[in-house]
C-alpha cells in the first residue's frame, strides 16, 4: 500500500496556507487557460485526473517554472528520477465534480490511496443528498459550518450562498486539501481542525455534516469512514447548541437494526430529547439494506464484502437504515417535534423539495393559535386506512408522513377538515364549516390542524420565508 504524502506544512503554519494558495490559484489559471485546448489539457488530466507521471520538462511547460517549483515544495507534486530522467507525479487529484449546481474544482487524493489513515476523498452520493437538503432549506444570513469537510468541496458550495464558512474536520490532511480546494476556485472559508463541532465559537445559521457514519467500524475490513461510537442524536444535541434561532443543522447517519429492534423508532425517541431545546426535527429513512447489501456499497473485492456482512450478522445487525436528520432551531422557546419518515420509493430520489415544504411547514406552525386560525391552507391527497379502531391519514409525495388518530376523529374531523380545503380556506373557517370539529374544544381542533399541515396533509398557501428571500410553500394567486 502506497503511504499518502503529506502537504507539506512550509515552515511555519502561515507559509503553508500561503504556498496552499499560491498553488490553488496558480492551478486554476492553469486549469481554466487549458480548459478549451486539447493540448494544454492534456498534460493536466495526465498528472491529476490520472495520476500517472510526466518527464519534469513537459510538466515546467504546462505549469510554467514558478507553480512547477510551487507545487513540488507545498507537496502536491513530488520529483523522481528514472535512468538520469526527472518525472514528477502529483500527489493529490484535482478534478471538476459537479458539487450541487456548481462544477467544483476538488482537490482530493487519488483513489489507490483509499485505505490510508488519513486518505481524503471526493464528493460522491451522500454529498449530493446533503447538498440537495441543504439547497431546500430557507436558511437566515449567518454562518454556515461543513462539519468534516473532507476534500473542502462542500464548503466550496456553502460559501457560494454564505459570506462566511467555517469548515472543521479532525484530519489535518483533509483540512490542508479543503485549503487547495478553496484556493482552487478563489474561494474564502476558514478552516478549523476540531472535532465535529467541539469548540466552535458563536451560533451557526446552518450546520451541515457528512460525517464518517458508516456502520460496522470494527470489522475486520476497518473502513475510513466508519467512526465508532458514533451517536446521531448526540451529534444532534451538539449542533443544535451551536445553531442560532432560525438555523438548521442537516446530518447524514446510518442506524443499524439488531435483532428485530426498530432502530428507526430508537433514533426518533433518543431525538425528541433535542425538541426540548426549541427546535423541530425531521429524521428520515431513505432505505434499509442488508448487511450484504450494506458491504457491497463500501467495497468492490467480494471477499471483503463477504467478511463484513459477517461480521455484521455476527454482531446481531439483521439491517442498516440509512437517511438524514434535519434540525430546524426555533426562533422562540417553544419545545418542537420529532417527524419521521420512510422515505424508501427510489431511495436515490432527491427529497429536497419535500424536506424544505416540511421546514416551511413548521415554521408556520410556530405561530399561536389565533395566527394559525387566520393561515390560509389547501388540502394536498391523502391516503387513509384505518385499523383497530386507529385511523390514519397519509400525504402523499416522499416523505408520506401520517396523521393517526381515533377513527372516529380522522372520518368525522380530519377528513371533513380536509374536503372544506380543496380550495385555500382560512383555517378559521374550516373548522367553523365541520360540525363535529366544534365539539372537539378549542386545544384538541387546533392541535389535529396542526398534525395534518405538519405531515402536509394541509399546505399553507403563504408562509413568510425566514430570510425573506425565499418561499417552499404554494403562493395564493
Ligand atoms: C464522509 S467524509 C465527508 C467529506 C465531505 N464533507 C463530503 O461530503 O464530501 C467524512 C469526513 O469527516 C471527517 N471526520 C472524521 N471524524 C471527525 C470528527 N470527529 N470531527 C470532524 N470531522 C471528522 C473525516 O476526516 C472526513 O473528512
Amino acid at each position: 500500500m502506497q503511504q499518502v504524502a503529506a502537504l507539506r506544512w512550509g515552515t511555519d503554519e502561515s507559509d503553508a496556507e500561503g504556498l496552499r494558495r499560491t498553488i490553488g490559484r496558480g492551478l486554476r489559471e492553469v486549469f481554466v487557460a487549458a480548459a478549451d485546448d486539447p493540448t494544454r489539457i492534456r498534460p493536466l488530466w495526465t498528472l491529476f485526473s490520472r495520476g500517472d507521471p510526466l518527464p519534469l520538462a513537459k510538466a515546467s511547460r504546462a505549469l510554467g517554472e514558478p507553480l512547477l517549483a510551487a507545487a513540488l515544495e507545498g507537496g502536491v507534486l513530488a520529483a523522481f528520477e528514472i535512468d538520469d530522467e526527472v518525472w514528477v507525479r502529483a500527489e493529490v487529484s484535482v478534478l471538476t465534480a459537479p458539487v450541487g449546481e456548481l462544477g467544483v474544482l476538488v482537490a482530493a487524493d487519488f483513489g489507490w490511496h483509499e485505505d490510508d489513515r488519513e486518505y481524503v476523498g471526493g464528493p460522491g452520493n451522500a454529498t449530493a443528498t446533503l447538498l440537495d437538503v441543504v439547497a431546500s432549506l430557507d436558511v437566515p444570513p449567518g454562518l454556515a459550518v461543513d462539519v468534516g469537510t473532507g476534500s473542502g468541496a462542500v464548503a466550496v458550495w456553502l460559501r457560494s450562498r454564505f459570506a462566511t464558512v467555517t469548515a472543521t474536520d479532525v484530519n489535518p490532511r483533509a483540512l490542508a486539501l479543503a485549503e487547495l480546494t478553496a484556493a482552487l476556485n478563489d474561494s474564502q472559508i476558514d478552516v478549523v481542525q476540531m472535532s465535529f463541532v467541539d469548540g466552535l465559537t458563536g451560533d451557526a445559521a446552518l450546520i451541515a455534516c457528512n460525517p464518517p457514519f458508516v456502520v460496522g467500524a470494527d470489522a475486520p475490513v476497518v473502513f475510513r469512514d466508519a467512526h465508532p461510537g458514533l451517536d446521531p442524536a448526540m451529534l444532534a444535541a451538539s449542533f443544535r447548541a451551536h445553531l442560532a434561532p432560525g438555523g438548521y443543522a442537516v446530518l447524514l447517519a446510518n442506524w443499524p437494526y439488531r435483532d428485530g429492534a426498530d432502530a428507526r423508532a430508537a433514533l426518533a425517541a433518543a431525538l425528541d430529547e433535542v425538541t426540548d431545546d426549541a427546535s423541530d426535527v425531521l429524521l428520515v429513512e431513505r432505505a434499509v439494506t442488508t448487511p450484504e447489501q450494506y458491504a457491497a456499497v463500501w467495497r468492490d473485492d467480494p471477499d471483503e464484502q463477504q467478511a463484513w456482512a459477517m461480521r455484521l450478522r455476527g454482531d446481531g445487525i439483521l439491517g442498516v437504515g440509512s437517511g438524514f436528520i434535519v434540525i430546524a432551531a426555533a426562533g422562540d422557546d417553544e419545545p418542537g417535534q420529532v417527524d419521521v419518515a420512510a422515505a424508501h420509493q427510489a431511495s436515490d430520489e432527491p427529497v429536497g423539495t419535500a424536506v424544505g415544504a416540511w421546514a416551511a411547514r413548521v415554521r408556520a406552525l410556530r405561530e399561536g393559535d389565533d395566527d394559525l386560525a387566520s393561515l390560509v391552507v389547501r388540502a394536498a391527497p391523502a391516503q387513509q386506512a384505518e385499523h383497530a379502531g386507529v385511523g390514519v391519514l397519509r400525504a402523499g409525495g416522499p416523505l408520506g408522513l401520517a396523521v393517526h388518530g381515533p377513527a372516529v376523529q380522522i372520518a368525522q374531523v380530519a377528513q371533513p377538515l380536509l374536503a372544506e380545503c380543496t380550495e385555500p380556506r382560512r383555517v378559521g373557517d374550516a373548522i367553523e364549516a365541520v360540525p363535529m370539529a366544534r365539539t372537539l374544544g378549542r386545544s384538541a381542533i387546533f392541535s389535529l390542524v396542526r398534525a395534518l399541515v405538519r405531515t402536509g396533509l394541509l399546505v399553507p398557501c403563504e408562509v413568510a420565508s425566514t430570510s425573506g428571500n425565499k418561499s417552499n410553500s404554494e403562493t395564493l394567486h
